[in-house]
């Protein structure tokens, strides 16, 4: 049997069913890792981490070194673009992210693409340095937080649950909303152009609260600019491809997968495996979408919905991921398990 060159990562992209699908796990780096919170310790904050290429690289390299998944996902944080683009942004210890709102004209008048690459340099240099360093077979991922996500923690000043001060403007004064998401897709493009350029293989998406709107706002809000972010991405770097993960779509991550030029789409954990298979792997390659809880309870329900998962993705494209991020109380144990359970 011939055997097709290239990563597994890539293959699986561009729409090859492969026996053993590649896999990866969203927040693969981070706090569930001892030796994560080690090289935290070290660099002070959340952003100076970020911040720091060489201690970004360590980090981003640590869950390859213990699990050898096919991809790597650059170390960083959606919220480094509006940090970018002039806005107070500090994550603090047990909080989570705080930054100054933004919620009117005014506001946005404050912000700029002046001095934004400037201000987020150190990134580049990271994607460098991991794609330096990385195993021959590994992908480098690069990222970004979709314009309504992003948006979201602008206007509410960090994590919301209702999302009341973004949807105010959002619904009160759409003309106005739209500027924010304007310069959101002009400042998401430049800053993944620049990721691709130092090295980036492949790009991911997240807007992981593409789930709080109704389906007109998400067709505009998640929809459109998507569309506007893929074309332009595409018109400089043609072979980019893109993974699209809008968390919490539900149905509408039929005209999400299909209308906005991605080329492939990461499921969220609410998502039917037997449905997607359907409605979605048909067109695409689809990633995920184990829930992450899974990795924290272990044992025979974590085997189960893993040969669940597989199975049901077995007749097309699919990259093995979770429905969201690896939670801080994962044991590594059981992410250990799970990798070798796929390379098997
Ligand atoms: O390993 C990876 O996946 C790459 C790194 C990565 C981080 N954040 C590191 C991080 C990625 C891809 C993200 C994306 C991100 N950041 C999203 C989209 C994905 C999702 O989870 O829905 C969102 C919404 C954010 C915003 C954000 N960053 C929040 C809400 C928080 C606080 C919550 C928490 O877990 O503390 C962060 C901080 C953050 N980003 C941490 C990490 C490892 C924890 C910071 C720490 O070490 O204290």
């Amino acid at each position: 049997m011939a055997i097709t060159p290239g990563k597994r990562m890539l293959r699986a992209l561009k729409g090859e069913r492969l026996d053993k699908p590649p896999f990866w796990l969203m927040r693969q780096a981070g706090r569930y890792l001892p030796e994560y919170r080690e090289i935290r310790s070290q660099a002070g904050g959340f952003l100076d981490l970020c911040f720091s290429p060489k201690l970004a690289c360590e980090v981003t390299l640590q869950p390859i070194r213990r699990y050898g998944m096919d991809a790597a996902i650059l170390f960083s944080d959606i919220l480094i673009v509006p940090y970018g683009l002039g806005q107070g942004v500090a994550f603090k210890e047990g909080e989570g992210p705080v930054l100054d709102p933004v919620r009117n004209a005014s506001d946005l008048s404050r912000l700029s693409l002046d001095g934004f690459h400037e201000r987020v340099a150190p990134v580049y240099e990271t994607v460098t340095r991991i794609a330096e360093a990385l195993p021959k077979e590994t992908t480098l991922i690069g990222f970004a937080g979709s314009p309504w996500t992003v948006a979201t923690y602008m206007a509410e000043g960090g994590g919301s649950k209702e999302f009341v001060a973004v949807k105010r403007w959002a619904y009160g004064d759409p003309e106005g909303f739209g500027q924010l998401i304007d310069l959101l897709v002009e400042a998401t493009v430049s800053y993944l152009s620049r990721q691709v350029e130092a090295g980036a293989e492949v790009l991911q998406l997240f807007d992981s609260w593409a789930g709080a709107l109704p389906e007109p706002g998400f067709r505009r809000w998640c929809i459109e600019p998507t569309i506007r972010i893929v074309a332009a991405l595409k018109a400089r770097h043609p072979d980019i491809p893109i993974i699209g993960f809008p968390r919490g779509a539900g149905t509408l991550y039929v005209p999400y997968a299909t209308e906005t030029g991605i080329d492939a789409v990461s499921l969220d954990t609410t998502v039917s495996v037997a449905w997607a298979a359907e409605a979605l792997q048909s067109k695409l390659p689809v990633q995920g979408n184990l829930d992450p809880i899974l990795l924290v309870a272990g044992g025979d329900a974590l085997d189960r919905e893993v040969e669940r998962i597989l199975s049901g993705f077995s007749g097309g494209a699919h990259i093995f991921n979770l429905g969201h991020g690896v939670t801080q109380t994962t044991p590594p144990e059981t992410v250990e398990r799970l990798a070798r359970r796929l390379r098997a």
